[in-house]
């Protein structure tokens, strides 16, 4: 067994954000969580964690970019923490870690930045210690972090269902003749002000909500399709009724003002369906390639920049083009 602490190299990790194409609520559970049914995707936009053994003290903790708020609650560092308690019992060595966190992901933002830097911590600090669990052990742990966490432990297209923690790998986005595709591009528009999950799922709760099942359908639909290979062209024509299968949309906008003027404003700016990740509040439009995101995301920093956008928040919405990783799971 290698001594960890003789590790001189950083053990580095990205954590990519995840996307929701389809998100249907499809009940209350016993545990008082919600009942998903979801088309989650995984993004080019991507957090950078590096880990390195320190020879003493406690794990550390300095973040860069986005704030990620307290340590406390940092998943990275609870990943951390978790990990070690599992990994003590095999006698392994388990040094403490200084992480290093350079934050590109909105935090709030309904795009799993904080379970992605969760998933890529557990992965990263298993590996700097030298140490492993299995692949069951891994997901009760990361399900135990938090809904989103056991998705990000092999980031690929899935449906997820159950709270989070049910995961079916869906097949990649292909060209139209079988040959690997170009990545299709998504606009992504964060308002500066963070939506709680637990606070838009209690807006839910209390009766901001969407026509039961439609959203269900779609994604229903959807996920069989993506199941059977989806081609970009598919995709793309699919953008319109994906923009519109989020049960969580009323609740968010009930908890974030300003959400609904901001997506019919870029809808008239873009002239594209526009959806929404997750509990929001950012917005997503689909495009068949990252330059055309990348053109779209310019005309909306020069429609904040001359004000004829004025999205809600403080500051200045994170604006920005990415894509929709496609390659396989291993990759
Ligand atoms: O699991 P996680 O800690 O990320 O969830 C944050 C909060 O979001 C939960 O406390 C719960 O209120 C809500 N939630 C839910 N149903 C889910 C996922 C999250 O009600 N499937």
């Amino acid at each position: 067994m290698t001594d960890p602490s003789a590790r001189l190299t950083p053990v580095v990790r990205l954590a990519p954000a995840k996307l929701n194409l389809t998100l249907a609520v499809v009940g209350r559970r016993p545990d008082g969580y919600h009942a998903l049914h979801s088309v989650m995707v995984p993004l080019a936009l991507a957090d950078r964690l590096s880990l390195a053994v320190l020879p003493s003290g406690d794990d550390t903790l300095h973040a860069t970019g986005f704030d990620p708020g307290p340590p406390k609650g940092n998943l990275a560092l609870q990943a951390i923490a978790v990990a070690r308690s599992v990994v003590a019992r095999s006698r392994v060595p388990t040094p403490p870690l200084a992480v290093r966190l350079e934050k590109a992901i909105p935090v709030a933002a309904g795009l799993a930045g904080g379970s992605s830097d969760g998933a890529a911590a557990l992965d990263g600090a298993l590996e700097a210690w030298g140490a492993d669990i299995d692949d069951d052990r891994r997901y009760e742990v990361a399900a135990r972090l938090g809904s989103d966490v056991p998705f990000f432990l092999s980031p690929g297209a899935s449906l997820v269902e159950g709270r989070g923690e049910r995961l079916t790998p869906l097949h990649g986005i292909r060209g139209d003749h079988h040959e690997a595709p170009e990545p299709p591009g998504i606009l992504l528009v964060t308002p500066m002000i963070p939506a709680h999950t637990a606070a838009v799922f209690e807006a839910w709760s209390n009766g901001a909500m969407a026509e039961p099942g439609t959203a269900r359908r779609t994604s229903e639909h959807f996920a069989s399709e993506f199941g059977s290979g989806l081609t970009v062209r598919v995709l793309m024509e699919r953008a319109g009724v994906l923009a519109s299968a989020n049960d969580l949309w009323p609740a968010a906008v009930s908890v974030v003002p300003g959400l609904l003027e901001l997506r019919r404003r870029l809808t008239r700016l873009i002239g594209r369906p526009i959806g929404m990740s997750g509990s929001g509040p950012t917005l997503w439009a689909l495009y068949p390639s990252l330059d055309e995101a990348s053109a779209a995301a310019e005309a909306v920093r020069l429609a904040v920049t001359e004000r004829t956008l004025n999205p809600p928040g403080d500051a200045p919405p994170f604006v920005a083009a990415t894509t929709i990783l496609t390659e396989g799971r291993d990759a």
